[in-house]
């Protein structure tokens, strides 16, 4: 465990969980109307004052951080040190009876549509099949999904079955945030058919006119950066998520992407944001280190906040040597975001992909597909 300080009203505390109770506490946090900063503050004051908290099962543990007030890294050391205890268990246990207390009635906080983006400029890492297998996994949960294809490509689109919406059709996505569109939006939705989803997942599909995106919407005169969530508006409510498979790019597009996927007023955090697949590889780090940089930039000019909410190791073959388990170790390490997944490379998403068939229904118990549904209620949580 190490510990670091970098934001001025707070210090990160940097710690150790296991997945369950990540997932647990995700759970309960939103239950109760907290952020996990908030509810990691909370359970810490608990733990303090309980002398005799019981010991939690710590194994398979991951890095994992986050924020507290000031001195409360230092108080928690201290507190481990007196009671004989490593930080990890420390924290799992303050956790641990925070989460299993009696739940106190959560706050009112706004119904927000869950808003995420799947992007990271770099080419064929697995955005589309993150996108595409998250949202195939949310709707099989029980709720509704919008999954936008995002990218020009359409590879989602035609990954699914489904056509791409007619070029001046008066119905693409573009047109939309041009406010130039001849049709009410929800008229461009497809539902996807297969019963597993229950009518409940709807793509919005691409277009090939959002190869102009940039040059277009560079001469927009006002309201870019608002032009997504103005198009989707109309149907925003209709959904408990809104997914958007992004482009292999950092251009005007990704700006107004990451802009839609900010925080809103009220909202917790890490509940809308960016989800991003990365390799076991040193470009993954290069790539990531631009994206975030973007991601900041755009935090500071345009006054927002958008949230990271995990890395999704895909492709991991470890049997490729040791450099690729260590660069998955290095992404483990991180705190904050944490890997939320690992996938393997398995032949299951290529077999459905070749025949357009939504990868949960095509092998629906393969490990890909069990993988999605456990990140989905890690997510959906
Ligand atoms: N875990 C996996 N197992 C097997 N095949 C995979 C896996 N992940 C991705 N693929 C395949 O690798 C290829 C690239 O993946 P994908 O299209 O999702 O990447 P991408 O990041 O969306 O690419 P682009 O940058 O072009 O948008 C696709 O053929 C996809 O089916
Ligand atoms: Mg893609």
């Amino acid at each position: 465990m190490t510990v670091g300080n970098s934001e001025p009203a707070s210090e990160k505390l940097i710690a150790n969980l296991t997945p369950e109770l990540r997932l647990q506490l995700r759970s309960a946090s939103a239950q109760r109307g907290l952020n996990i900063s908030e509810a990691t503050t909370q359970a810490l004051d608990l733990w303090y004052g309980t002398a005799d908290a019981p010991s939690v099962e710590v194994k398979d543990a991951k890095s994992w951080g986050t924020w507290v007030p000031p001195g409360g890294v230092a108080r928690f050391a201290g507190e481990c040190d007196e009671r004989g205890l490593t930080k990890v268990q420390g924290i799992a246990q303050a956790l641990s009876l925070w989460i299993n207390r009696d739940q106190p009635a959560a706050s009112p906080r706004p119904n927000v549509v869950r808003r995420m983006l799947v992007a990271i400029q770099k080419g064929g890492v697995g955005k589309t099949f993150l996108a595409g297998g998250l949202a195939q996994a949310l709707a099989e949960l029980g709720l509704r999904v919008l999954l936008v294809d995002y990218d020009p490509q359409g590879h989602l689109t035609r990954r699914l079955g489904q056509q791409p919406i007619a070029l001046d059709s008066g119905g693409s996505l573009l047109e939309h945030m041009l406010g130039k569109a001849t049709r009410h939006i929800r008229r461009s939705l497809v539902t996807l058919p297969q019963a597993r989803f229950g009518e409940r997942l709807h793509l919005l599909p691409s277009c090939s006119d959002a190869f102009l995106f940039d040059a277009v919407m560079s001469t927009m005169r006002a309201g870019r950066e608002e032009s997504l969530a103005r198009a989707l508006e109309p149907i925003e409510n209709d959904y408990d998520v809104v997914i958007l498979d992004g482009p292999p790019s950092l251009g005007l597009a990704m700006d107004i992407a990451m802009h839609y996927v900010q925080r809103r007023p009220g909202e917790l955090s890490e509940r809308s944001g960016i989800l991003m697949p990365v390799w076991a590889d040193l470009p993954s780090f290069e790539a990531y280190d631009l994206f975030n940089t973007q991601r900041k930039q755009l935090m500071t000019l345009a006054r927002v906040t958008v949230d990271e909410l995990g890395f999704v190791l895909n492709a991991y073959d470890g049997r490729r040597g040791a450099s690729v388990q260590t660069r998955r170790e290095e992404w483990e390490e991180r705190s904050a975001p944490g890997v939320l997944a690992v996938f393997t490379d398995l032949k299951e998403q290529r077999d459905a992909q070749d025949r357009q068939i939504p990868l949960l229904e095509w092998e629906p118990d393969c490990a890909l597909s069990h993988g999605f549904r456990t990140l989905a209620k890690e997510l959906a949580a």
